[in-house]
């Protein structure tokens, strides 16, 4: 647990690490690729050590030299089987990915993971890899699962849930799978593991139409190894972007943030809110558009968002929550289906925890209404994040603003952002 006290400011040069997806993608790629990739600036979080294990327990060579990290790709089928089932700990996008590239290996494996991640639904990758031949068993439809690997046949899916997880995993099966696979995807998703296996020559095509894309992969192509410099994480960025923001006298700079319109919807919102939020240095890295944030203190309103608005920002609704809660107006977020099949509910925890310190909020259907003018004094500090990590550092942001909060269960604050108390107290925090 730590407690946070309210702050003078929020400010300076801020190192935010590596993206998480990334750098799951990061592991991934490299592992089943034809040679050696030198990769930087990976982020070393509890979820990101679960893939790199995953990976080492199937025979990749994976070693780290000064801060890089150093594969040897041996293939597409180079995978060995592993001796023990892979524990996956809280990682959703470890489980989702690996079940679509492991269907088609040739040997059997078995997915486990934490309390939090067995409660999660896994029946939205199996059931469209079982549309391809794949064999998987689910325990109703959750962790563990049991994993035949077999060859499968070239598909058109389609994917109504909007989720990066579920299409990443598709194609990792189908770029193991001879011909042709077309996966029809109805929302707007992040695009990480399309820009990255384009650039390691794999036969991939994105047809854009309208909010859908189709998804064009040749598969059994062999892969290039590429080297890679992991952009910063925009996800982690944001407790420091809304910090400065709710804080008097503050100023901060992020620099190489991965801002791919897949991913950017939380800056649109708060510019939309009025914030004091400049890009600057916008530039391509790896296929990925990277920029400089600076972010000054503001008098923020309320807003309106819609539920395509909810896809571009799926894991900043917390934060953002935090935000709407210290603005002039009420803000009204719909279409949250999916924050509560999360590492928590997090439509439920933000509701809760928010009338908690005082704000408030109430839910209709899945969409969430917060209205600063009922705001109160903080009713409970203890805050219950149901070991969730982005409730935990959104709450910590709250608390520098409102005073004393009791964060429960931090520690699953290393999921994603192992560093955040030491650097949000450098920047003036006061997390004890
Ligand atoms: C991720 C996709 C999103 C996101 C998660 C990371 C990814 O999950 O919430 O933190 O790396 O593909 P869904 O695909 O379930 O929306």
């Amino acid at each position: 647990m730590f407690s946070q006290q309210t702050t003078i400011g929020i400010n300076g040069k801020i190192i935010i690490p590596g993206d998480k997806s990334i750098s799951h993608r990061s592991i991934i790629i490299p592992s089943i690729s034809n040679g050696v990739c030198e990769i930087s600036n990976i982020l070393k979080s509890d979820d990101v050590l679960k893939t790199i294990n995953a990976f080492k327990e199937m025979g990749v060579d994976i070693n780290e030299e000064n801060t890089k990290i150093i594969i040897n790709g041996k293939g597409l089928n180079s995978l060995k089987k592993p001796k023990k089932e892979l524990y996956l700990g809280n990682s959703g996008t470890s489980a989702r990915l690996l079940t679509g590239l492991l269907a088609t290996q040739n040997f059997d494996s078995i997915l486990t993971g934490d309390n939090s991640l067995s409660s999660r639904p896994m029946k939205r990758i199996t059931n469209p890899l079982t549309e391809m031949g794949a064999e998987i068993q689910t325990k109703d439809g959750k962790l563990p699962l049991i994993i035949k690997g077999k060859t499968l046949k070239n598909s058109k899916i389609e994917i109504n849930i909007p989720s990066a997880q579920i299409k990443s995993g598709l194609i990792l099966a189908a770029l193991n799978t001879e011909g042709k696979s077309y996966i029809n995807e109805k929302n707007i998703t992040r695009n990480h593991t399309e820009i990255m296996l384009d650039a390691f020559g794999a036969e991939i095509e994105t047809k854009k139409i309208g909010n859908s894309s189709e998804i064009i992969i040749n598969g059994k192509k062999k892969l290039t190894p590429k080297n890679i410099d992991v952009p910063s994480d925009l996800s982690s960025s944001a407790f420091f972007i809304v910090a400065a923001l709710i804080n008097k006298n503050s100023n901060v700079t992020l620099q190489n943030i991965n801002i791919n319109p897949t991913r950017d919807g939380l800056l649109i919102a708060l510019k939309k809110m009025g914030a004091n939020i400049k890009i600057t240095n916008q530039n391509i890295r790896g296929g990925e558009i990277i920029a400089d944030i600076n972010v000054k203190s503001s008098e923020l309103n309320g807003c309106e968002l819609d539920k395509e608005m909810a896809k571009l920002m799926i894991d900043e609704f917390p934060i953002l929550s935090v935000a709407a809660s210290q603005a002039n107006s009420p803000s009204y977020f719909k279409g949250l289906d999916e924050l509560r099949v999360k590492e928590s509910d997090r439509l439920e925890l933000i509701n809760y925890n928010l009338n908690n310190c005082g704000c408030y909020s109430e839910i209709n259907n899945n969409d969430l209404y917060i209205n600063p003018s009922h705001n109160k004094e903080i009713v409970n500090p203890e805050i219950k994040t149901d070991f969730d990590h982005r409730i935990a550092m959104s709450f910590a942001v709250l608390g520098s603003k409102i005073g004393k909060l009791h964060i429960n269960e931090s520690d699953s604050i290393s999921t994603s952002f192992p560093t955040f108390k030491e650097r949000f107290n450098n920047a003036g925090g006061n997390l004890i």
